[in-house]
């Protein structure tokens, strides 16, 4: 049996790749906060029952120091070799200034978005290598390439930082059976705006956010295809590329701002 380890698999977008991967019998490992134990455990259970496939819950506080070290020992105790990593893990700091931001809170975004992120696939990238196939998938956001980002600094930041590093190597992995892809989804309809505590569920669907599942499906397909990067919807799109042809960064900071605070009023 194939192998992916997929963090941030309790909720959202990663128990929804965790269900795709599930349904093409590839074995799971998944991962999340000890804070959802219970949650990832009934995942984990769900998928063995209803696909027939191996599945595991581990958990792990990926926001601090140390913790893709310890990821990686418990998977190592499992001994499976992991085929696919889902870099899906990541919470923001939506709706504030940046000189608003508390300090450790921000610490441990980092941490999560982009310190575990680059350490789990630094140490899986290489036995991908060696076997001479594994996919990579990253998740970036429609954030990332518009910075400067209103209300959203350190966040849009991190995942500018994981757009270039997962299109980076992407290219330096060119040749070698492997692959590394990031999806930037626009706002989809989980847990990340509840869990910042900025915007309810009934506003999410009155503004249209995209369904985890669709978003997870674009990103699994175009996984597997070995593509580089995808952004998802139109609308996206156009925002993502109005960013980069933009003559101003000054603007388009303006701009985010503006859009921002009116999604979150
Ligand atoms: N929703 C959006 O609008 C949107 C847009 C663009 C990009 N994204 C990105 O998509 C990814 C998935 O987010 P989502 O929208 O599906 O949100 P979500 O439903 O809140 O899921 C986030 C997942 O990350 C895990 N996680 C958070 N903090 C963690 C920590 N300290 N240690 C270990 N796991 C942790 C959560 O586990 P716990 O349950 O244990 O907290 C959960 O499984 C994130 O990287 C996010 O930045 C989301």
């Amino acid at each position: 049996m194939r192998y992916a380890l997929i963090t941030g698999a309790s909720s959202g977008i990663g128990a929804e790749l965790a269900r795709l991967f599930a349904r093409d019998g590839i074995g799971v490992v998944l991962c999340s906060s000890p804070r959802s134990r219970d949650k990832l455990q009934a995942l984990a259970t769900e998928l063995k029952r209803l696909q027939s496939i191996d599945a595991y819950a581990l958990c792990e506080d990926l926001s601090l120091p140390g913790a893709a070290e310890r990821l990686i020992l418990q998977v190592n105790e499992l001994a499976l070799p992991i085929e696919y990593l889902v870099n899906n893990a990541g919470a923001g700091i939506v709706g504030q200034s940046f000189q608003d931001h508390d300090a450790t809170q921000m610490t441990g975004m980092l941490q999560l978005n982009v310190v575990t992120l680059s350490q789990l696939t630094l140490h899986y990238v290489q036995p991908m290598i060696e076997r001479g196939r594994g996919r990579i998938l990253n998740l970036s956001s429609s954030a990332g390439y518009v910075v400067p980002h209103g209300l959203e600094a350190a966040y849009a930041a991190s995942k500018a930082y994981v757009i270039s590093v997962s299109e980076a190597l992407a290219h330096d992995l060119r040749g070698t059976g492997v692959s590394c892809t990031h999806i930037a989804p626009g706002p989809t309809r989980t847990n990340f705006f509840n869990a910042a505590g900025l915007i309810d569920e009934r506003r999410m669907a009155k503004l249209g956010y995209s369904q985890p599942h669709d978003i997870a499906l674009i990103g699994y397909r175009a996984m597997h295809a070995g593509r580089t990067a995808v952004i998802p919807g139109i609308s996206n799109k156009f925002v993502t590329w109005m960013a980069r042809i933009s003559p101003s960064r000054t603007l388009t900071g303006i701009i985010s701002a503006y859009v921002v605070s009116r999604n979150l009023d």
